[in-house]
């Protein structure tokens, strides 16, 4: 029973870190025409990014829920480089290339001091680490001009 539950719990940690790892290089752009940021990208955000990036507040003033607001870019400056998804900063980040600026952020390990109690409650999903295919759906939307 307690092997079980051991079990269970080192199963999800290895699902959830496989999930977080860095990659060593970016997906290969998705060979998918007539890639939207409507029709594509935008449900793929609302699923992983908008809990930070919404209409409202948004982390580093990046608001991901229009395409205009991805194309403003962050108060960094531009996080998409039209035609150019190998270097546009927005792809690098949900490729998780660098561990310090992979988006999502990967959920913290330890609870806060203090906040141990709360943590041990039952947290909401973390917001989903893009796959290689929806990395390589948002490089085709950048190549193809970010329509
Ligand atoms: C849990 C909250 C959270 C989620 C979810 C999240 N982000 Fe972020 N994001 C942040 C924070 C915080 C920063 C600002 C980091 C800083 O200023 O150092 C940031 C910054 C960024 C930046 C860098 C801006 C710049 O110019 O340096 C990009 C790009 C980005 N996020 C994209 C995304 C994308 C795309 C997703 C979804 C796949 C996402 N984020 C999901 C919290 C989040």
């Amino acid at each position: 029973m307690m092997a079980g539950i051991a079990l269970s719990i080192a199963t999800h940690a290895a699902e959830e870190s496989a999930a977080y790892a860095v990659r060593k290089e970016l997906p290969p752009v998705s060979t998918k025409k007539g890639v939207t940021f409507d029709k594509d990208i935008k449900p793929l955000f609302e699923a992983s990014c908008l809990k930070c990036h919404g209409p409202e507040k948004a982390k580093g003033d990046l608001h991901l829920d229009t395409r205009e607001g991805v194309l403003k870019g962050s108060e960094e400056g531009p996080v998409v480089k039209e035609g150019d998804s190998a270097n546009s900063v927005i792809v690098k980040a949900i490729a998780r290339i660098n561990p310090k600026t992979m988006m999502p952020p990967p959920p913290p390990r330890k609870p806060r001091p203090g906040a141990e109690a709360e943590a041990a409650k039952p947290q909401p999903a973390p917001p989903k680490p893009l796959t290689d295919e929806e990395v390589g759906l948002v490089r085709a939307w950048i190549d193809q001009g970010a329509k």
